[in-house]
């Protein structure tokens, strides 16, 4: 055990420690010490129910006995084995993955994180098809390393640019409630709505020259740009794009796969079969650093015979393996997939009920337990509670509300997301949600209502 008291920990990771995403003049992480299921415990004693499973990734909930088991049984056999070789825990791991990851999907290379998942996709890719363009969509993240941050489409790349990898181009997504090409035009129907973003996702691959694109990269369902959920028919409508062109279809499943939306990967919910499909945070729940991308036997083919130029020191690292095997063990012995469709369905209707109490809340999207609330200042204009790639004052005092009353959640401009473990009762989401309903009378103030 690390002897420090409690005390020290919060003045001392922020004397030597550098941190990520913040100005460092302004950091107030949270000083946790210890965590169980939906729970995380401050070095005071301070409980906080998790509505963002931490990272959106800790999906089978916190401290589970039977992943830490695992573990320490993987730490006692082989703590560690180097990337070329061949260990227990990674003959059985892409079996696993190849049962419950769409069929066609037989390959998989391990990655520390989702980023470097996203970047070995890009290689693959471009190598498949001996093109280098990307095609990505803006109100997307794909991760912070320079190709990641490339592909990605907000401001998380704009505030690194020029010094991206070169070769993406972006086009828009569908956003039903924010739609670039339906201001103004009153309701239109869904076929019409998903009709109007591929055609334009068309017009842009014929523009850039289609001889030109390795492949199309999107969210499954978007995430921290506000859950954005695909209109029916638009993800086989880009797959049949694809095809056409002879482009690659990439699913970013980080943040959707691994039960969070119901299904184990979002793409099950239309039936689409990526060539590629990467992900990392529910793979292991947050035990151990791990990410992949599975690939389609053709994919994996073009290096037959050519040298994969590419790998870390810590690729396929075993316990961070078993930490997999196990939270997938875990995920189908307590029927985890199942209980997010499920308790998504009860979230859902929870939050339709919270919108018709605050007239702050302009847009409600959920798929299984992966919500969104749209925070606006007038529900007629839909003027946003906080500027594009921005926060505002009202937010920030939304959201250190809900943590004073011990609710964890991540808010990202005008939009709030609710994410817990798949785990969580239906009283902790009512515990969750009144303290979301006191805390949303400060956002409602700015409506004027
Ligand atoms: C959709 C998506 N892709 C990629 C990433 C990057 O993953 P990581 O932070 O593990 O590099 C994230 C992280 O939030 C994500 O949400």
């Amino acid at each position: 055990m690390i002897e420090l008291d409690d005390s020290e920990i919060l003045p001392l990771s922020i004397e030597h420690n550098f941190w990520t995403w913040s100005a460092q003049k302004k950091v107030q992480p949270i000083p946790v010490t210890r965590s169980k299921g939906v729970f995380f415990w401050d070095e005071k004693g301070k409980r906080y129910l998790d509505f963002n499973s931490t990272v959106m990734n800790v999906n089978i909930g916190h401290s589970d006995e039977r992943v830490i088991q695992a573990m320490t049984d993987q730490l006692r056999a082989l703590p560690f084995a180097g990337p070329g070789m061949a260990t227990k825990p990674r003959a059985m791991l892409g079996k696993k993955l190849a049962e419950i990851t769409p069929s066609g999907l037989t390959k998989f290379l391990y990655t520390l994180g989702g980023a470097d998942a996203n970047e070995n996709a890009i290689k693959l890719a471009r190598a498949r098809t001996g093109r280098f363009k990307i095609l990505a969509r803006y109100r997307s993240y794909h991760g912070a390393s320079h190709g990641a941050a490339a592909v990605t489409g907000d401001p998380r790349r704009t505030a690194w640019e020029p010094m991206v990898m070169p070769g993406v181009v972006h086009f828009l997504d569908p956003y039903r409630y924010r739609s670039t090409f339906h201001a103004g035009t009153g309701e239109i129907s869904e076929e019409e709505f998903t009709r109007a973003y591929l055609n334009h996702l068309e017009e842009i691959i014929l523009f850039e020259d289609p001889a030109t694109i390795a492949a199309v990269m999107v969210e499954t369902v978007t995430g921290t740009n506000g859950v954005l959920i695909p209109p029916e028919g638009y993800l086989t409508g880009v797959r049949a794009i694809c095809d056409k062109y002879g482009i690659l279809l990439i699913c970013d499943e980080v943040m959707s796969g691994f039960g969070r939306t119901g299904e184990w990967f979002a793409v099950n919910h239309w039936g689409v079969k990526p060539d590629i499909m990467t992900m990392a945070k529910g793979l292991t729940s947050g035990y151990a650093p791990l990410g992949a991308v599975a690939m389609t036997e053709d994919v994996a083919a073009t290096f037959n015979e050519r040298v994969y130029e590419g790998g870390l020191t810590y690729n396929g690292h075993p316990v961070s393996l078993a930490a997999a095997i196990a939270v997938i063990e875990v995920m189908e012995q307590d029927g985890l997939v199942a209980r997010a469709k499920h308790m998504g369905e009860t979230l859902g209707e929870m939050l339709i009920e919270l919108a018709d109490r605050h007239p702050s809340i302009g847009d409600v999207r959920s798929i299984g337990l992966f919500a969104a609330l749209e925070l606006v200042k007038d529900r007629k204009t839909r003027e946003p509670v906080s500027p594009y790639g921005k926060t505002s004052p009202v937010m920030a005092a939304f959201r250190q509300k809900c943590l004073e009353q011990g609710l964890f959640l991540y808010t990202h401009w005008q939009n709030v997301l609710i994410l817990p473990p798949l785990i969580i009762t239906e009283e902790e989401l009512g515990e969750g949600l009144r303290i979301l309903d006191a805390a949303l009378n400060i956002v409602d103030q700015e409506t004027g209502m």
